[in-house]
């Protein structure tokens, strides 16, 4: 029987299918991988909230591959005008042979999946972005070697990212270390749940606790997309900047790595996003080999 291979979280698609989604990822960044694999296939991609990374390195991506890619905003489908994620599914799987969805609602992720009859993707929901920790392993991994010998530092928002590395820390084994405000921290049940499946993960409200010899150090946005700024989540977050000061608490080798967008002066300082420990440009760049292994493992 045919399964449809959807790419919905990491935790789904698991340690063993993820490390053949890296290896086909390799092979594509070293040159190796087969020319137009996916000639004839196409990819709609649907975008309910902004992109630039995941928008065009997929664009890139499938066309590289051979394929066609169709990218089309909410108002653009009939969804806007109230027509169900489901039928756009049913429909758009007649037409295409991959979707891909960016939403605030996991569970509009997840009826889309049930619907369709061809993969669908995870383009970042305000719960996870699986999509990116895929780029991220990558870079971690060609700068450092084996993330399973990795400590991983978070600060800043508990937010999908922070969620993500938690996901991936089950996958992959490395030691995560949290560090978010009291008010803004990852759900516990999560933490729990992530610790019973193996995760190594440790949590706090202290910054410096969590970079201490870190060998990876990571933040994201103080405000993600659809959620409200104010002045109450700077202040929250303000002791949470990864900066000079903070970095020197990490391994003297240490790499910083963001998903972007970049906020230099809150979430991270101008210094070390454009100074020396930082890969965060490689790191947007191996999304375009990230997504061709994630297309491979889709369609073929
Ligand atoms: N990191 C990331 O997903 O970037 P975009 O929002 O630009 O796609
Ligand atoms: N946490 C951010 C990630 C952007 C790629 C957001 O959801 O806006």
């Amino acid at each position: 029987m045919k399964t449809t291979r959807h790419f919905l979280d990491l935790c789904d698609v698991g340690r063993v299918e993820l490390r053949q989604i890296l290896k086909s990822a390799a092979k594509f960044k070293h040159g190796k991988g087969q020319q137009h694999p996916l000639s004839g296939k196409t990819l709609a991609m649907i975008f309910e909230k902004s992109s630039t990374r995941t928008r065009v390195s997929f664009e890139v991506a499938m066309r590289q591959l051979g394929g066609d890619v169709i990218a089309l905003k909410q108002d653009d489908l009939q969804v806007g005008r109230g027509e169900t994620i489901a039928d756009t599914g049913r429909v758009l799987s007649r037409y295409v042979d991959v979707i891909l969805l960016r939403t605030a609602h996991p569970d509009r992720l997840v009826e889309l999946a049930q619907s369709s009859e061809v993969p669908v993707i995870n383009g970042l929901t305000d719960r996870s972005h699986p999509i990116q920790l895929l780029a991220d392993i990558i870079t971690y991994e060609e700068n450092l070697g084996p993330i399973s010998d990795a400590r991983i530092a978070w600060c800043g928002d508990g937010n999908n990212m922070a969620f993500t590395w938690l996901q991936a820390a089950v996958e992959f084994g490395f030691e995560l270390r949290l560090a978010c405000p009291s008010e803004l921290e990852l759900d516990a049940k999560e933490i729990f749940d992530a610790r019973a499946a193996g995760a190594n993960v440790f949590a706090t409200n202290d910054p410096v606790e969590a970079v201490s010899d870190a060998s990876c150090v990571v933040t994201d946005t103080w405000v993600s997309m659809g959620y409200e700024e104010g002045e109450w989540r700077q202040r929250l977050l303000e002791p949470f900047r990864v900066d000079e000061a903070l970095m020197k608490n990490a391994n003297p080798n240490a790499i910083f790595m963001h998903c972007l967008p970049a906020h230099r002066g809150e979430e991270v300082s101008a210094s070390v996003l454009d100074g020396a420990q930082s890969v965060v440009w490689e790191e947007a760049e191996n999304r375009l080999y990230a997504q061709k292994g994630i297309l491979m493992w889709c369609l073929t």
